[in-house]
């Protein structure tokens, strides 16, 4: 599904060389004047602030023996990961997608800040990542050396207010990454029943007392914004427990955005259709923020492991997933950022990294 996907000039009508090169325009030439000033307004906001990557040595060193050729990102972000990656390997070229036009605005002013060599290597697209291979493919790109799935919000867009996202900006509820499509925070908050958000809290969030919490916000409807939602959030869990493990709505938030977002929903097909452009040798690599996030990105990646429709005709009776070939095996990596990381940037303190690279092909 490519909903939310928007035609970007600068990029969506590449042309594409004989050998499968990307060939990338300069920003100038398809951006300017009017048109880029209604290019910045379908971003709503400019990306502002700062992200640090989370674990960007290992991100740009696990993606060093990957054959030449295109690496995706598929949360472009703030393009910290992309441009390290981009710098560190000269033959690959880095396609970024996000579905929050924020960041494509923002990959904008970031490739006019690359030199001319590192430009014509990187483009980005406003696409959600379930709709990766359609993106790619309007670029002519049909393989891939590489991809980087750096799952949830960024830095930015939870520090700018009117975005919805935080507990600790008064703003209107949103929380839509990408402001064109979908239902708002509102709609969950004031329009779903006891029931369904007790469900959502629970399922992503392992939020304790969600059915209290559920409740609570039906009662107290209507609820117009962050900060009416993080009180009545705050009343409805035990005295006891509001003084450990952070802000206590910050569960409810996180639940919130990932229903909003549907990143649980659309995440599986995702994984697996991006990888299926991966070429031997090449690697994908996931960093979950959350359990139920990581769950779902470890069974993908399991199921991946083994080629269950090349079964091994030499013991036809044993079940395929122990006989089969290996289509794609683990790469042992630090699966958590390092002590130093995690103090300076508690955001990577709960991150799960997972690398996976497929195999040759067996004669
Ligand atoms: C954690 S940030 C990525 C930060 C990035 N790695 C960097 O170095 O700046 C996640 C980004 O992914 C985007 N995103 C989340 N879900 C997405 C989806 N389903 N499709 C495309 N982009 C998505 C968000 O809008 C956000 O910009």
């Amino acid at each position: 599904m490519t909903t939310g996907h928007v035609e970007v000039p600068l990029i969506s009508s590449l042309p594409v060389s004989k050998d499968g090169q990307l060939q990338l325009r300069p920003l100038s030439a398809s951006l300017s004047g009017e048109k880029s000033r209604r290019h910045m307004l379908a971003g709503g906001l400019l990306m502002s602030g700062t992200h640090e990557p989370v674990m960007l040595t290992e991100i740009v060193e696990l993606f060093v023996p990957i054959p030449n050729g295109v690496l995706l990102d598929a949360t472009l972000g703030m393009a910290g990961h992309a441009t390290a990656i981009l710098r560190r390997h000269q033959g690959l070229q880095v396609v970024g997608i996000d579905r929050d036009m924020m960041a494509i605005t923002h990959a904008h002013a970031t490739k006019a800040t690359l030199g001319a060599t590192d430009a014509a290597r990187f483009g980005a697209v406003h696409a959600r990542f379930d709709g990766a291979v359609d993106a790619l493919r309007n670029l002519g790109i049909e393989h891939l050396s590489g991809a980087l799935f750096d799952l949830g919000v960024s830095s930015p867009q939870l520090d700018i207010a009117e975005r919805g996202f935080s507990y600790r900006n008064d703003a209107p509820l949103d929380m839509r990454m990408d402001r064109s499509e979908g239902v708002s925070a509102w709609h969950v908050v004031n329009e779903y029943d006891a029931g369904t958000i007790t469900d959502i809290l629970q399922r992503n969030a392992d939020e304790r007392f969600a059915k209290r919490i559920a409740q609570a916000i039906v009662a107290a409807r209507p609820i117009a914004t962050t900060t009416q939602l993080a009180a009545v959030v705050t009343a409805a869990i035990p005295a006891a427990t509001r003084r450990t493990g952070g802000h206590p709505a910050k569960r409810t938030f996180q639940a919130i955005r990932i229903e909003v977002n549907a990143e649980l929903d659309i995440l599986p097909n995702a994984l697996r259709d991006v990888m299926s452009l991966i070429v031997p040798g090449g690697r994908i690599a996931v960093l979950a923020y959350h359990s139920g996030e990581d769950r779902i990105v470890k069974q993908i990646l399991r199921d991946a492991e083994t080629d269950t429709t090349r079964p091994n005709i030499a013991t036809p009776f044993a079940h395929p997933s122990r006989t089969a070939p290996r289509a794609w095996q683990k790469v042992r990596v630090a699966k958590q950022p390092g002590a130093d990381e995690q103090a300076r940037n508690p955001r990577a303190s709960s991150a799960r990294l997972r690398v996976m690279e497929r195999c040759a092909v067996a004669a």
